[in-house]
Protein backbone atom coordinates (compact mmCIF):
# COMPACT_ATOMS: atom_id res chain seq x y z
CA UNK A 1 0.00 0.00 0.00
CA UNK A 2 1.50 3.36 -0.80
CA UNK A 3 1.48 5.95 1.65
CA UNK A 4 -1.25 7.74 0.01
CA UNK A 5 -4.12 5.73 0.29
CA UNK A 6 -2.08 4.32 4.27
CA UNK A 7 -3.51 8.48 5.47
CA UNK A 8 -6.39 7.93 2.93
CA UNK A 9 -7.51 4.85 5.31
CA UNK A 10 -5.99 5.96 8.01
CA UNK A 11 -8.49 9.51 8.26
CA UNK A 12 -11.30 6.69 7.54
CA UNK A 13 -10.96 4.42 10.71
CA UNK A 14 -10.33 7.54 12.81
CA UNK A 15 -13.85 9.26 11.61
CA UNK A 16 -15.98 5.87 11.80
CA UNK A 17 -18.39 6.92 14.77
CA UNK A 18 -17.16 3.20 16.50
CA UNK A 19 -14.63 2.31 18.38
CA UNK A 20 -11.75 0.30 16.86
CA UNK A 21 -8.75 -1.04 17.61
CA UNK A 22 -6.06 -3.17 16.22
CA UNK A 23 -4.21 -5.68 18.58
CA UNK A 24 -0.57 -7.41 18.10
CA UNK A 25 -0.39 -10.65 19.49
CA UNK A 26 0.14 -10.04 22.87
CA UNK A 27 -3.17 -8.28 22.44
CA UNK A 28 -1.46 -4.98 23.10
CA UNK A 29 -3.50 -2.01 21.46
CA UNK A 30 -1.46 -0.61 18.32
CA UNK A 31 -3.55 1.66 16.92
CA UNK A 32 -6.84 2.83 18.47
CA UNK A 33 -9.53 5.91 16.81
CA UNK A 34 -11.07 8.72 17.84
CA UNK A 35 -14.04 6.82 18.71
CA UNK A 36 -12.12 4.43 21.15
CA UNK A 37 -10.37 7.49 22.86
CA UNK A 38 -13.61 8.86 23.15
CA UNK A 39 -15.04 6.17 25.54
CA UNK A 40 -12.26 4.43 26.71
CA UNK A 41 -9.40 6.76 27.66
CA UNK A 42 -6.74 8.95 25.45
CA UNK A 43 -3.64 6.99 26.17
CA UNK A 44 -4.94 3.56 24.71
CA UNK A 45 -1.68 2.59 22.31
CA UNK A 46 0.61 0.31 24.50
CA UNK A 47 -1.75 -1.02 26.43
CA UNK A 48 -3.04 -4.36 27.37
CA UNK A 49 -6.54 -4.63 25.58
CA UNK A 50 -7.80 -6.36 28.71
CA UNK A 51 -7.33 -3.04 30.14
CA UNK A 52 -10.20 -1.93 28.24
CA UNK A 53 -12.83 -5.03 28.05
CA UNK A 54 -12.27 -7.97 30.70
CA UNK A 55 -14.71 -9.57 28.88
CA UNK A 56 -13.54 -13.50 29.13
CA UNK A 57 -15.88 -14.42 25.75
CA UNK A 58 -14.31 -11.61 23.82
CA UNK A 59 -10.72 -12.44 25.11
CA UNK A 60 -11.35 -15.77 23.97
CA UNK A 61 -12.51 -15.11 20.48
CA UNK A 62 -9.52 -12.48 19.90
CA UNK A 63 -7.38 -15.67 20.82
CA UNK A 64 -9.24 -17.90 18.47
CA UNK A 65 -8.52 -14.89 15.54
CA UNK A 66 -4.67 -14.52 16.56
CA UNK A 67 -4.52 -18.63 16.52
CA UNK A 68 -5.87 -18.88 13.33
CA UNK A 69 -9.48 -18.56 12.64
CA UNK A 70 -10.04 -15.78 9.82
CA UNK A 71 -13.11 -13.92 12.29
CA UNK A 72 -15.26 -13.54 14.98
CA UNK A 73 -18.39 -11.86 16.32
CA UNK A 74 -20.39 -11.47 19.50
CA UNK A 75 -22.05 -9.94 21.77
CA UNK A 76 -20.82 -8.65 25.08
CA UNK A 77 -22.32 -6.79 28.16
CA UNK A 78 -20.27 -4.09 29.89
CA UNK A 79 -21.03 -3.15 33.08
CA UNK A 80 -19.13 0.20 33.67
CA UNK A 81 -20.77 3.43 35.05
CA UNK A 82 -23.56 2.46 32.53
CA UNK A 83 -24.48 -1.30 31.31
CA UNK A 84 -23.67 -0.84 27.32
CA UNK A 85 -24.01 -4.29 25.24
CA UNK A 86 -21.65 -4.09 22.48
CA UNK A 87 -21.70 -6.34 19.18
CA UNK A 88 -17.91 -7.26 18.61
CA UNK A 89 -16.32 -7.99 14.88
CA UNK A 90 -12.69 -9.30 15.44
CA UNK A 91 -10.77 -9.87 12.01
CA UNK A 92 -7.34 -11.24 11.57
CA UNK A 93 -5.26 -8.81 9.76
CA UNK A 94 -2.26 -9.76 7.39
CA UNK A 95 0.49 -7.68 10.08
CA UNK A 96 2.87 -8.39 7.62
CA UNK A 97 6.37 -8.87 9.01
CA UNK A 98 5.10 -7.39 12.01
CA UNK A 99 3.52 -10.20 13.22
CA UNK A 100 -0.23 -11.43 13.37
CA UNK A 101 -2.47 -8.80 14.00
CA UNK A 102 -6.25 -8.20 14.63
CA UNK A 103 -8.92 -5.06 14.11
CA UNK A 104 -11.69 -5.44 16.81
CA UNK A 105 -14.59 -3.22 16.18
CA UNK A 106 -17.12 -2.53 19.04
CA UNK A 107 -20.30 -1.37 18.08
CA UNK A 108 -22.73 -0.23 20.79
CA UNK A 109 -26.36 -1.80 20.18
CA UNK A 110 -27.78 -0.70 23.82
CA UNK A 111 -30.34 1.26 22.20
CA UNK A 112 -31.50 -1.57 20.34
CA UNK A 113 -31.38 -4.01 23.64
CA UNK A 114 -33.37 -1.53 25.19
CA UNK A 115 -36.22 -1.34 22.45
CA UNK A 116 -36.17 -5.12 22.25
CA UNK A 117 -36.45 -5.15 26.67
CA UNK A 118 -39.20 -2.48 26.43
CA UNK A 119 -41.39 -4.15 23.50
CA UNK A 120 -41.16 -7.72 25.16
CA UNK A 121 -42.39 -5.51 28.80
CA UNK A 122 -45.11 -4.60 26.75
CA UNK A 123 -46.07 -7.59 25.52
CA UNK A 124 -45.83 -9.61 28.73
CA UNK A 125 -48.04 -6.89 30.02
CA UNK A 126 -51.07 -6.60 27.82
CA UNK A 127 -51.24 -10.60 28.04
CA UNK A 128 -51.24 -10.12 32.07
CA UNK A 129 -53.90 -7.42 31.91
CA UNK A 130 -55.87 -9.63 29.59
CA UNK A 131 -55.44 -12.79 31.17
CA UNK A 132 -57.29 -11.83 34.53
CA UNK A 133 -60.70 -10.61 32.89
CA UNK A 134 -60.20 -13.95 30.78
CA UNK A 135 -59.63 -16.01 33.99
CA UNK A 136 -62.16 -14.25 35.77
CA UNK A 137 -65.22 -15.14 32.82
CA UNK A 138 -63.98 -18.88 32.53
CA UNK A 139 -64.31 -18.88 36.04
CA UNK A 140 -68.03 -17.45 35.85
CA UNK A 141 -68.96 -19.62 32.70
CA UNK A 142 -68.17 -23.00 34.62
CA UNK A 143 -70.32 -21.80 37.56
CA UNK A 144 -72.80 -21.04 35.19
CA UNK A 145 -72.41 -24.40 33.69
CA UNK A 146 -71.73 -26.04 36.73
CA UNK A 147 -73.02 -25.48 40.27
CA UNK A 148 -75.10 -22.50 39.30
CA UNK A 149 -77.06 -24.22 36.29
CA UNK A 150 -81.05 -23.16 36.24
CA UNK A 151 -80.27 -21.26 39.05
CA UNK A 152 -81.98 -17.49 37.47
CA UNK A 153 -80.96 -15.18 40.21
CA UNK A 154 -77.49 -16.47 40.13
CA UNK A 155 -77.35 -16.38 36.62
CA UNK A 156 -78.04 -12.81 36.61
CA UNK A 157 -75.72 -11.65 39.15
CA UNK A 158 -72.61 -13.50 37.39
CA UNK A 159 -74.10 -12.42 34.22
CA UNK A 160 -73.85 -8.78 35.82
CA UNK A 161 -70.06 -9.31 37.08
CA UNK A 162 -68.85 -11.16 33.29
CA UNK A 163 -69.92 -7.87 31.83
CA UNK A 164 -67.90 -6.12 34.16
CA UNK A 165 -65.16 -7.88 33.04
CA UNK A 166 -65.77 -7.92 29.19
CA UNK A 167 -65.91 -4.23 29.68
CA UNK A 168 -62.56 -4.28 30.73
CA UNK A 169 -60.92 -5.92 28.12
CA UNK A 170 -63.10 -3.45 25.81
CA UNK A 171 -61.53 -0.55 27.82
CA UNK A 172 -57.85 -2.09 27.84
CA UNK A 173 -57.97 -2.72 23.81
CA UNK A 174 -59.48 0.53 23.27
CA UNK A 175 -56.92 2.32 25.19
CA UNK A 176 -53.72 0.43 23.04
CA UNK A 177 -55.46 1.49 20.10
CA UNK A 178 -55.35 5.20 20.85
CA UNK A 179 -51.74 4.76 22.05
CA UNK A 180 -50.68 3.26 18.79
CA UNK A 181 -52.57 5.69 17.04
CA UNK A 182 -50.86 8.76 18.89
CA UNK A 183 -47.62 7.20 18.96
CA UNK A 184 -47.86 6.81 15.19
CA UNK A 185 -49.08 10.28 14.77
CA UNK A 186 -46.12 11.46 16.99
CA UNK A 187 -44.44 13.87 14.54
CA UNK A 188 -47.61 15.14 12.73
CA UNK A 189 -48.73 18.27 14.86
CA UNK A 190 -52.86 18.18 15.07
CA UNK A 191 -54.02 21.80 13.27
CA UNK A 192 -57.57 22.44 13.88
CA UNK A 193 -58.54 25.34 16.22
CA UNK A 194 -59.66 24.08 19.53
CA UNK A 195 -61.80 26.68 21.70
CA UNK A 196 -60.70 25.17 25.27
CA UNK A 197 -63.30 26.50 27.57
CA UNK A 198 -66.44 24.99 25.88
CA UNK A 199 -64.69 21.53 25.52
CA UNK A 200 -63.56 21.48 29.42
CA UNK A 201 -67.65 22.57 30.03
CA UNK A 202 -68.81 19.81 27.74
CA UNK A 203 -66.78 17.19 29.13
CA UNK A 204 -67.56 18.24 32.74
CA UNK A 205 -71.09 17.48 31.89
CA UNK A 206 -70.22 14.36 30.59
CA UNK A 207 -68.68 13.39 33.43
CA UNK A 208 -71.22 14.35 35.94
CA UNK A 209 -72.82 11.09 36.68
CA UNK A 210 -68.62 9.85 38.03
CA UNK A 211 -68.31 13.17 39.90
CA UNK A 212 -71.53 12.12 41.57
CA UNK A 213 -70.60 8.52 41.87
CA UNK A 214 -67.13 9.32 43.44
CA UNK A 215 -68.41 12.77 45.45
CA UNK A 216 -66.76 14.95 44.07
CA UNK A 217 -68.05 18.75 43.71
CA UNK A 218 -66.22 20.41 40.50
CA UNK A 219 -65.11 23.97 40.18
CA UNK A 220 -64.33 25.28 36.52
CA UNK A 221 -62.37 28.42 36.65
CA UNK A 222 -61.70 30.16 32.97
CA UNK A 223 -60.33 33.40 32.06
CA UNK A 224 -62.33 36.54 30.57
CA UNK A 225 -60.74 36.04 27.06
CA UNK A 226 -61.52 33.10 24.88
CA UNK A 227 -58.77 30.39 25.20
CA UNK A 228 -57.36 28.44 22.15
CA UNK A 229 -55.11 26.13 21.07
CA UNK A 230 -53.51 24.62 17.83
CA UNK A 231 -54.84 20.87 17.74
CA UNK A 232 -57.24 17.80 17.58
CA UNK A 233 -60.39 18.73 19.91
CA UNK A 234 -60.88 14.56 20.29
CA UNK A 235 -57.74 14.32 21.87
CA UNK A 236 -57.58 17.14 23.97
CA UNK A 237 -60.67 16.31 24.87
CA UNK A 238 -59.15 13.19 25.76
CA UNK A 239 -56.31 14.36 27.89
CA UNK A 240 -58.62 16.07 30.35
CA UNK A 241 -61.28 13.32 30.41
CA UNK A 242 -58.30 11.29 31.52
CA UNK A 243 -56.89 13.90 34.39
CA UNK A 244 -60.62 14.95 35.59
CA UNK A 245 -61.20 10.70 35.77
CA UNK A 246 -57.86 10.01 37.79
CA UNK A 247 -58.66 13.50 40.01
CA UNK A 248 -62.62 11.61 40.90
CA UNK A 249 -61.32 8.47 41.33
CA UNK A 250 -58.28 9.17 43.44
CA UNK A 251 -59.45 12.30 45.07
CA UNK A 252 -61.35 11.71 48.73
CA UNK A 253 -64.98 11.62 48.87
CA UNK A 254 -66.56 14.67 49.73
CA UNK A 255 -63.94 16.72 48.42
CA UNK A 256 -63.64 19.07 45.26
CA UNK A 257 -62.10 18.90 41.63
CA UNK A 258 -60.78 21.98 40.79
CA UNK A 259 -60.06 22.92 36.99
CA UNK A 260 -57.92 25.79 36.32
CA UNK A 261 -57.58 27.56 32.80
CA UNK A 262 -54.98 30.13 32.76
CA UNK A 263 -52.62 32.40 30.08
CA UNK A 264 -49.83 33.25 30.51
CA UNK A 265 -46.70 34.63 28.66
CA UNK A 266 -43.58 32.86 29.69
CA UNK A 267 -43.85 29.63 29.96
CA UNK A 268 -40.36 27.43 30.39
CA UNK A 269 -40.71 25.09 27.11
CA UNK A 270 -43.07 27.08 25.55
CA UNK A 271 -42.37 29.94 22.89
CA UNK A 272 -44.69 33.10 23.39
CA UNK A 273 -48.58 32.73 24.55
CA UNK A 274 -49.20 29.71 26.58
CA UNK A 275 -52.53 28.11 28.29
CA UNK A 276 -52.66 25.86 30.83
CA UNK A 277 -55.09 23.90 32.58
CA UNK A 278 -54.18 22.74 35.87
CA UNK A 279 -56.69 19.69 37.25
CA UNK A 280 -56.19 19.74 41.18
CA UNK A 281 -57.89 16.96 43.66
CA UNK A 282 -57.82 16.77 47.25
CA UNK A 283 -56.69 13.19 48.15
CA UNK A 284 -54.01 11.35 49.12
CA UNK A 285 -51.28 12.32 46.72
CA UNK A 286 -48.67 10.76 45.19
CA UNK A 287 -45.78 10.12 47.13
CA UNK A 288 -42.59 11.48 45.42
CA UNK A 289 -40.72 8.38 43.98
CA UNK A 290 -44.05 6.98 41.78
CA UNK A 291 -44.46 10.70 40.17
CA UNK A 292 -41.72 10.35 37.09
CA UNK A 293 -43.22 6.81 36.42
CA UNK A 294 -46.78 7.78 36.39
CA UNK A 295 -46.44 8.16 32.74
CA UNK A 296 -45.10 4.52 31.86
CA UNK A 297 -47.90 2.38 29.98
CA UNK A 298 -49.38 0.58 32.89
CA UNK A 299 -47.62 1.88 35.74
CA UNK A 300 -49.96 2.09 39.03
CA UNK A 301 -49.00 3.54 42.32
CA UNK A 302 -51.79 0.85 44.01
CA UNK A 303 -52.54 -1.48 41.29
CA UNK A 304 -55.40 -3.05 43.47
CA UNK A 305 -57.24 0.38 43.61
CA UNK A 306 -56.54 1.22 40.06
CA UNK A 307 -58.46 -2.21 39.03
CA UNK A 308 -61.38 -1.98 41.28
CA UNK A 309 -62.06 1.44 39.42
CA UNK A 310 -61.95 -0.08 35.83
CA UNK A 311 -58.23 1.25 35.29
CA UNK A 312 -55.88 -0.22 32.88
CA UNK A 313 -52.60 2.05 33.67
CA UNK A 314 -52.60 3.17 30.18
CA UNK A 315 -54.39 6.96 30.95
CA UNK A 316 -51.20 8.82 31.68
CA UNK A 317 -48.92 7.60 29.28
CA UNK A 318 -51.94 8.85 26.16
CA UNK A 319 -52.42 11.91 28.21
CA UNK A 320 -48.02 12.12 27.80
CA UNK A 321 -47.81 11.32 23.70
CA UNK A 322 -51.12 13.45 23.24
CA UNK A 323 -49.63 16.22 25.18
CA UNK A 324 -46.22 15.70 23.03
CA UNK A 325 -47.95 15.98 20.10
CA UNK A 326 -49.40 18.74 20.53
CA UNK A 327 -46.28 20.45 21.70
CA UNK A 328 -47.03 20.98 25.17
CA UNK A 329 -45.70 20.03 29.00
CA UNK A 330 -47.65 18.28 31.33
CA UNK A 331 -46.13 18.80 35.18
CA UNK A 332 -47.53 16.85 37.89
CA UNK A 333 -46.69 18.01 41.15
CA UNK A 334 -48.40 16.15 44.45
CA UNK A 335 -48.02 16.21 48.22
CA UNK A 336 -49.21 13.38 49.59
CA UNK A 337 -52.06 13.60 52.19
CA UNK A 338 -53.14 16.67 50.57
CA UNK A 339 -53.58 16.71 46.94
CA UNK A 340 -52.54 16.46 43.14
CA UNK A 341 -52.01 18.86 40.62
CA UNK A 342 -51.79 17.75 37.10
CA UNK A 343 -50.94 20.54 34.63
CA UNK A 344 -51.30 20.31 31.12
CA UNK A 345 -49.38 23.50 29.23
CA UNK A 346 -49.82 24.33 25.48
CA UNK A 347 -49.32 26.81 23.37
CA UNK A 348 -51.81 28.96 22.56
CA UNK A 349 -52.72 30.26 18.70
CA UNK A 350 -53.72 33.75 17.97
CA UNK A 351 -57.92 34.26 19.74
CA UNK A 352 -58.93 36.23 16.08
CA UNK A 353 -58.15 32.76 14.46
N1 LIG B 1 -54.93 12.42 40.80
C1 LIG B 1 -54.27 11.35 41.24
N2 LIG B 1 -54.07 11.12 42.57
C2 LIG B 1 -53.40 10.04 43.01
N3 LIG B 1 -52.88 9.08 42.21
C3 LIG B 1 -53.04 9.25 40.88
C4 LIG B 1 -53.73 10.37 40.32
N4 LIG B 1 -53.72 10.25 38.98
C5 LIG B 1 -53.06 9.11 38.71
N5 LIG B 1 -52.66 8.50 39.83
C6 LIG B 1 -51.89 7.23 39.92
O1 LIG B 1 -51.27 7.03 38.67
C7 LIG B 1 -51.62 5.76 38.13
C8 LIG B 1 -51.65 5.84 36.63
O2 LIG B 1 -52.72 6.66 36.19
P1 LIG B 1 -53.39 6.36 34.77
O3 LIG B 1 -54.40 7.39 34.51
O4 LIG B 1 -52.30 6.18 33.79
O5 LIG B 1 -54.05 4.93 34.98
P2 LIG B 1 -55.40 4.50 35.70
O6 LIG B 1 -56.17 5.71 36.11
O7 LIG B 1 -55.02 3.51 36.73
O8 LIG B 1 -56.14 3.74 34.54
P3 LIG B 1 -56.99 4.43 33.35
O9 LIG B 1 -56.55 5.84 33.20
O10 LIG B 1 -56.66 3.58 32.19
O11 LIG B 1 -58.38 4.34 33.79
C9 LIG B 1 -52.94 5.43 38.78
O12 LIG B 1 -53.14 4.04 38.83
C10 LIG B 1 -52.78 6.03 40.16
O13 LIG B 1 -52.04 5.12 40.98
MG1 LIG C 1 -56.53 7.25 34.57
Amino acid sequence: MNAESQSLYKKIVENVRDPIFILDAQRQIMFANNAARLQFGLQLEGQSFVRIIRNPACLEAIDEVLYGAESRSLQITVENQYRTVYDVTIVSLDGGDGGKQVMVGLSDISHIHEAEQMRSDFVANVSHELRSPLTSLNGFIETLQGPAKGDLEASERFLALMAGEAQRMVRLISDLLSLSKVEANQRIRPEGVVNLVPVLQRLLKMLAGLAEKERKTVELEVPDEPVKVLGSEDELTQVFQNLVENAMKYGRPDSTVRLKVELSDNEPGIRGKAVSVTVIDQGEGIAREHIPRLTERFYRVDTHRSRDKGGTGLGLAIVKHIVGRHRGRLRIDSEPGVGSRFRVVLPATDASR
